[in-house]
């Protein structure tokens, strides 16, 4: 779905993007920009950011803002300056990372930040966004994944977070579905910064992955259907299944084996 032509006087609609400094945060920056969106793009890193700025056509019509979304007062200050923007249309929860390795030899701050980041943060700016997402008819698309479909020994707290994700996202999407577009966008794995950044090593879950531009494009067609649960593309559709028929106990013992280090 494209914006249609703008009045003179009317601003063009907006949507923030968080964790747009790279992987699907970039690839949502440039789908949507090519729907006629201008973007609210938010990260922490500057220099990743200007190459998101780079990648788009259009790049004087955005802005950037930095914020640590895991900060509570960081946060807070973030919803205060999104808040002033009345055009404001859509809202994609995309920041995130996940920590690989045993729950008690990983850093507890990290473990946390994890689930502040991916579980809270969302939750939090999702909540202070709605009343005028709602009055413009607008979106939300919260990036869960399938680590939120099975318990993962070694990504204990990622898979705790996105679970939680996936939940709320779901039961609040049926709770405002007729005024607000909801889609709950949940990928496996995927070549971006989200391997590096937690530590797993090279060649996990890699028969499976799929590129960022199909995942966006994907959740991008789940929002033009009206919203829902969307598992992107037949390589993260196969491993959904397979989650789904697997008995609890044995999937525990399979994904220990697979992430152990
Ligand atoms: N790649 C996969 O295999 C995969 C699969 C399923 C779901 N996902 C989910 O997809 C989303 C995007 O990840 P990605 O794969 O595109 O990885 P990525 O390239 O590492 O991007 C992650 C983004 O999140 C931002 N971020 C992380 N922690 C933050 C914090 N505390 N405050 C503000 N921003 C923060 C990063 O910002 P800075 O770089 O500026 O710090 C970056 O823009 C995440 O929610 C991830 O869990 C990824």
């Amino acid at each position: 779905m494209k914006v249609g032509k703008q009045t003179a006087k009317k601003k063009p609609p907006l949507v923030l993007i968080t964790g747009a400094s790279g992987g699907f945060g970039c690839e949502f920056a440039r789908q949507l920009e090519q729907r006629g969106y201008r973007l609210l793009l938010h990260g922490r890193d500057k220099p990743r950011m200007q190459m998101t700025l780079h990648a788009l056509k259009y790049p004087k019509r955005h802005r950037c803002i930095y914020a640590d979304i895991s900060i509570e007062a960081e946060r807070t200050a973030f919803i205060e300056d999104v808040k002033q923007y009345g055009e404001l249309v859509g809202l994609v929860n995309n920041a995130g990372f996940g920590i690989w390795g045993a729950f008690e030899r990983r850093e507890i701050n990290l473990q946390m930040g994890v689930l502040l980041t991916d579980l809270v943060a969302p939750v939090d700016i999702t909540h202070a966004l709605l009343p005028r997402l709602r009055k413009n008819k607008g979106f939300v698309i919260n990036v869960s994944s399938l680590a939120g479909e099975t318990p993962l020994p070694y990504m204990s707290t990622y898979a705790a977070a996105k679970a939680g994700l996936t939940w709320w996202s779901e039961a609040m999407r049926v709770e405002i579905a007729h005024e607000v577009r909801v889609v709950t966008l949940a990928p496996g794995p995927s070549p971006t910064g989200f391997r590096d950044v937690s530590g797993m090593p090279e060649g996990t879950g890699s028969a499976f992955r799929s590129r960022a531009r199909l995942i966006v494009e994907q959740g991008l067609k789940q929002l033009d259907a009206g919203g829902g649960f969307c598992v992107p593309g037949k390589r993260h559709k196969l491993l959904y299944f397979m989650q789904k028929i697997t008995p609890r106990r044995l999937a525990l013992l399979l994904m220990r084996r697979y992430f152990r280090h």
